[in-house]
């Protein structure tokens, strides 16, 4: 058969193989049933201490890039401006009470540069492996970002949830994403796929949300939040009837394209991804890596080497992990992938399953 027909038809397999093998990693309604329970408790027990208080979700239990047994991000918002609690304190007092009320494995880390409470359920038939769960105080920026994402995914579900998707699992089981370990967090990947589908392609997949104007005119009050630009569009309905992509690339396709646009194109030395901005470089932003300043160690000094800005706290890198090594590995896996899907043109199903051994 003709190399092309070949080809064609290895990339029609892989998205019909990408949809599959997200499929069953999706979390169960059982799952999300009983986090919703536990994230219930939790709320009414905190607020004994502080009635004023909410116990909301973030993160990839609800910005639908969430996969089975995903850890569970909650954070505390106080609504009542009076309360004035402090969040060590109030990270200990949670604690405390966690540790009395319930069987949780709980661990308060106030004293941490962001006070949380790190819990653990135990399995059970619903939970076959426990849900470890991070819980904190006011962080109302990723509550927006959240919502950023999810409005994203929306947009486009078929592609964009199975990209993302598809790509935690690919990083998960290669072993780069462990920001302890200095490489990406899921976040980071994330902004990463986003961006692809926002900068890179073109015609792209994705509008900036960020630079769609409001349909009505919005109060500076409503648009900031702790001093930083949080507005995005986020009429889903209106975004479905107004935006159609006039790129029809196959969800296979994408795949390919992105791991080969950030094997040889994306400028790593010099570039920043900025999902708000499109490319930006880095001595703009003043990102450099400092590899010349004596006296720094080396954490500082790898603290600019991939280089992605959140959407809403712009001067922060959330790929700030990322270690020197850490990235030479990055980089060695997109390579890794291209090859094996550039080069097999056999069954699909195969090259996913060399690609996340
Ligand atoms: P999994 O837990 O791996 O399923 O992915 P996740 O989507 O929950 O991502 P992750 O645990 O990396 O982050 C959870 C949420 O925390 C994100 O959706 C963000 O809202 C927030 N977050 C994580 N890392 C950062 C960061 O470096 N900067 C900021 N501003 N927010 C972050
Ligand atoms: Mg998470």
């Amino acid at each position: 058969m003709h190399p092309g027909v070949l080809h064609r038809r290895f990339l029609s397999d892989l998205s019909t193989s990408l949809f599959s093998f997200v499929l069953p990693l999706l979390p169960t309604s059982e799952e999300l049933t009983i986090k919703e329970e536990v994230r219930t408790l939790i709320e009414k027990l905190i607020k004994t201490i502080e009635p004023s208080a909410r116990l909301l979700s973030f993160g990839s239990s609800c910005n639908s890039f969430g996969l089975r047994n995903s850890d569970m991000d909650l954070v505390v918002l106080i609504d009542d401006p009076e309360a004035g609690l402090d969040s060590s304190l109030f990270v200990q007092m949670i604690g405390d009470l966690l540790e009395r009320e319930t069987n949780f494995d709980v661990k308060p880390l106030p004293k941490a540069r962001i006070p949380i409470i790190k819990l653990n359920l135990a399995a059970s038939p619903g939970l076959p492996f426990g849900i470890a769960c991070d819980i904190g105080i006011e962080n109302r920026l990723a509550i927006e970002n959240t919502r950023l994402l999810l409005t994203y995914a929306t947009i486009d579900p078929a592609r964009v949830r199975t990209l993302v998707l598809f790509l935690k699992v690919w990083a998960k089981r290669r072993r780069i994403n462990s920001p302890y370990r200095g490489t990406l967090s899921s976040y980071g990947i994330t902004l990463m796929v986003l961006y692809f589908l926002v900068h890179v392609k073109q015609p792209p997949v994705l509008p900036n949300l960020q630079r769609i104007a409001p349909v009505r005119p919005i109060t500076e009050e409503e648009m900031m939040l702790e001093g930083r630009n949080v507005y995005f569009f986020d009429d889903v309905e209106m975004l479905r009837q107004e935006w159609s992509s006039v790129n029809f690339e196959s969800v296979g396709e994408l795949l390919i394209d992105f791991f080969r646009y950030f094997s040889h194109d994306f400028q790593f030395n010099t570039m920043v991804l900025s999902l708000r901005a499109g490319p930006l470089t880095k001595e703009s932003k003043g990102w450099t890596n400092d590899i010349d300043v004596g006296g720094l160690n080396e954490m500082a000094r790898d603290r600019n080497r991939l280089c992605i800005e959140d959407p809403f706290e712009i001067t922060y890198n959330v790929a700030r992990t990322v270690t020197k090594d850490g990235l030479y590995t990055i980089r060695g896996e997109f390579m890794r992938a291209t090859r094996i899907l550039t080069q097999r043109h056999d069954r699909a199903v195969l090259a996913l399953a060399e690609l996340c051994r």
